[in-house]
């Protein structure tokens, strides 16, 4: 993988990459479809990262299609995909981990310890050895995308990040991987999520600007619907610091179970 983006520099050609754990969905080719117009060339990995999953969570179930993959990547123009294997990740006496020390801190990675450590540590290893000029994120992923910005300005990395708006179905739920999960009654009830985080952002259209009250918006139409609110939070989009009133950009995120699935979604408002 590094000969081949070595080449690539060389020819001075710019490298778009997309790092994915695979069973690629639309949202997935959007993001490919973005890279493929930043860069002349495009690469893509496909590698389900351990040390983002805790114990407990659905590392050994996650679901795999590496042929449907290849096949999607080579559609969009995809000229490599990177697969290695988890040895070949990280050796035995692999140590080292990059983190964000307050961005990882709650929502996603209050619920899920380590989480974001194990995301940013495998993106950093990605980022060496694809050598990418711009590597291309989505957005439903909001907290991963600001704690691998912070990462990138942080460490100094020479690798632009570009976020891509969520790809939804007609219904509004947003698209990933863990909806296969679902179960039909399930999968019905998951556009309550996406209902929720409109009905605050309507709220907020209409003049209300207290997080309380929109907060309360949002869980009146997620609640019933869904079987748990892992939590439901309105922040500042930069920062991603607690708000109480949306006096700035803001956005409100939101992690919720269906069964023993958990999906999240998020919410720009006041921008
Ligand atoms: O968003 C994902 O699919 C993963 O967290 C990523 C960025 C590929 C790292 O494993």
């Amino acid at each position: 993988m590094l000969a081949w983006s070595e080449a690539a520099r060389a020819r001075g050609e710019r490298i778009a990459f997309v790092p994915t754990m695979g069973f690629l969905h639309a949202g997935h080719v959007r993001l490919l479809e973005e890279a493929r117009r930043q860069g002349q060339r495009l690469a893509l990995s496909v590698f389900v990262n351990p040390t983002q999953f805790g114990p407990g969570e659905d590392l050994a179930r996650y679901p795999r299609d590496l042929d449907g993959d290849l096949d999607k990547a080579a559609a969009t123009g995809a000229d490599v995909a990177f697969v290695p294997d988890v040895a070949s990740m990280y050796g035995p006496h692999a140590q080292t981990f990059v983190e964000a020390r307050q961005l990882q801190k709650g929502l996603c990675g209050g619920s899920r310890p380590g989480h974001f450590a194990g995301v940013a540590t495998v993106v950093c290893k990605l980022f060496n050895i694809v050598r990418p000029h711009v590597a291309v994120f989505g957005e439903k992923d909001f907290q991963q995308l600001a704690v691998l910005r912070r990462m990138v300005a942080d460490l100094n990395m020479p690798v632009e990040i570009l976020g891509v708006p969520t790809v939804r179905e007609p219904d509004g739920l947003a698209l990933s991987s863990r909806n296969s999960y679902l179960s039909p009654a399930e999968r019905q009830r998951a556009a309550a999520l996406h209902a929720g985080l409109s009905a605050a952002h309507a709220r907020h259209a209409a003049g209300e600007t207290n997080a309380a009250a929109l907060i309360a918006a949002a869980s009146a139409v997620i609640a019933p619907r869904v079987d748990r609110i892992d939590y439901l939070e309105l922040r500042d989009s930069e920062t991603l610091a607690p708000l109480s009133n949306v006096d700035r950009p803001a956005v409100m995120l939101a992690a919720i179970f269906l069964g023993t699935t958990r999906l999240i979604d998020n919410q720009r408002l006041g921008c």
